[in-house]
C-alpha cells in the first residue's frame, strides 16, 4: 500500500508497476541466501552469511536510515549512497539486500557490481573494471518479465565495500566516472571512517551513518541463532557474548559460532578420566576407560593433554610425583606434536601419571586444593 501511495506523489509510473515492484520479497523465497550460494552449500556456511539478513525489513535496528532508503525506492530515485559506521553493523547486508529489491533475486549479478575496495583498490580497478560495467548497456531491461520495468531497474548498481582503504588517486578517478555515468549506474559507496574519503566524493553522496547495534538487538539475533542452531549456551555467557560484541554483530556471531564448533573436552569428562587414573592401579582397566571416553566423546589426546595438566597442576601432591607428571606430559605433547602414535601415547599418559601415583605410596592421596 505504502508502495502505492508514494507513488503517487512521484511520476510516471503505474501501480501495476510498484505491486510488482516490491513483490520481490515473495518471489525470493530462496530464505537468507547470501549472494548466489547454492542452497545445498548452506549448512556449511560461517553463521554471518547463514544468518545475513535477506531482506531490508530483516535488517535490525537503524529503523530511521531503511525508512529513508525505502522511500528513495518507492520514489524511484536513488541517490548515491555513502553507508559508514564501525564493522559488523549491517551495512553490506544492507546494500545487498537493497539490492535485491531493486533488482530481484536472479537479476542482481548482473546488475550489481561489488568491488571489495580493499583486494583492488589500485587506480586500474577503479578505471577499468567500472568503467566497463557502467558503459556496458544493460541488455536485461529489455526482457519484458523482469522487475516490472521499474525505473530503478535501468540503473546498475556500484558498490565498493570498504572504500576507505582506496588511495586517494583512485578516489579522484572515481569521482569523474561517478559524474560520467550517472545516467545509467549509481554508486554505493560503503566505508568505516568518513575522514579517509575525498571531500569531493562525500559531497556527491547521501550520508547514512551506521551506530553500533543496540545491545537489545544483538542479543534477539543471537538468541534467534541459538534456537536455530541448537547451541547449548548458558544464560550469563549470553549476557557476556552480548556486551563484550560493543554494537558488532558480525563479531558476536563469529565467537558464538567458534564456542559452539569447540572440540575442547567438556570438564566432566576430564574429571572422569583424571579420577580413573589416580584411583586404579590396575593399567590396563585405566587403559581401556581412557580409550572408551576418547572414542565415544570424540576426544583428541592433544586436548585432554592439556586439559590434564592443568587440573594437576590443582592438586597438592608430593614434589617427586609432580616432576614425574610434569616431566612425563611434556614429554608425551612433544612426541604426539612430533607425529607419535595416538593410541600409543595414550598408554604414555596412563603410564606416566600411575607411575607418580605410585611414587606417592599407600596413605598420600592426592588433595584437591
Ligand atoms: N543490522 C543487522 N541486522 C541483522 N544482522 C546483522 C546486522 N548487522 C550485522 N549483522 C550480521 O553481521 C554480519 C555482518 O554484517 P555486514 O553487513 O557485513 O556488516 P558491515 O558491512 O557493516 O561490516 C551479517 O552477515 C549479519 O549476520
Ligand atoms: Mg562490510
Amino acid at each position: 500500500m505504502s508502495d502505492f501511495e508514494d507513488e503517487m506523489d512521484i511520476d510516471v509510473q503505474p501501480s501495476k508497476d510498484a505491486i510488482q515492484f516490491s513483490s520481490d520479497k515473495s518471489s525470493g523465497k530462496t530464505k537468507r541466501l547470501t549472494a548466489d550460494l547454492p542452497v545445498e552449500a548452506e549448512d556449511n556456511l560461517p553463521w554471518v552469511e547463514k544468518y545475513r539478513p535477506n531482506t531490508l525489513e530483516d535488517v535490525s535496528g537503524h529503523q530511521d536510515i531503511l525508512a529513508t532508503i525505502n522511500k528513495f525506492v518507492d520514489a524511484n530515485r536513488l541517490p548515491h549512497l555513502l553507508l559508514y559506521g564501525p564493522p559488523g553493523t549491517g551495512k553490506t547486508s544492507t546494500v545487498l539486500a537493497l539490492a535485491r529489491r531493486i533488482y530481484g533475486a536472479q537479476n542482481m549479478r548482473q546488475m550489481v557490481l561489488e568491488l571489495n575496495a580493499s583486494d583492488d583498490r589500485g587506480i586500474d580497478v577503479v578505471r577499468e573494471q567500472i568503467k566497463t560495467f557502467a558503459s556496458t548497456k544493460q541488455i536485461f531491461s529489455m526482457a519484458p518479465s523482469n522487475t516490472g520495468g521499474s525505473a530503478l531497474g535501468k540503473f546498475k548498481l556500484i558498490v565498493l565495500d570498504e572504500a576507505d582503504a582506496m588511495t586517494s588517486t583512485a578516489q579522484m578517478a572515481l569521482r569523474r566516472i561517478m559524474e560520467r555515468y550517472t545516467a545509467n549506474t549509481r554508486f554505493c559507496i560503503i566505508a568505516n571512517y568518513t575522514h579517509k574519503l575525498s571531500p569531493a566524493l562525500l559531497s556527491r553522496c547521501t550520508r547514512f551513518r551506521f551506530s553500533p547495534l543496540k545491545e537489545a538487538d544483538i542479543r534477539s539475533l543471537i538468541d534467534h541463532v541459538i534456537e536455530k542452531e541448537q547451541v547449548l549456551i548458558q544464560p550469563e555467557a549470553v549476557d557476556s557474548l552480548v556486551t563484550l560484541s560493543k554494537g558488532d554483530m558480525r563479531r558476536s556471531l563469529n565467537v558464538l559460532q567458534a564456542c559452539h564448533a569447540s572440540t575442547a573436552p567438556h570438564p566432566s569428562d576430564i574429571q572422569e578420566i583424571m579420577a580413573t587414573l589416580l584411583s586404579t592401579s590396575d593399567v590396563t582397566s585405566c587403559l581401556n576407560t581412557v580409550n572408551t571416553l576418547k572414542s565415544t566423546k570424540g576426544l583428541a589426546l592433544a586436548d585432554i593433554l592439556a586439559a590434564l595438566s592443568d587440573q594437576l597442576q590443582r592438586l597438592t601432591v608430593p614434589a617427586q610425583t609432580r616432576i614425574t607428571w610434569l616431566e612425563g606430559l611434556a614429554e608425551i605433547e612433544f612426541r604426539l606434536a612430533g607425529g607419535g602414535s595416538e593410541a600409543l601415547q595414550t598408554g604414555g599418559l596412563v603410564g606416566v601419571l600411575r607411575n607418580g601415583c605410585e611414587l606417592m605410596g599407600e596413605n598420600d592421596t592426592p588433595m584437591a586444593p
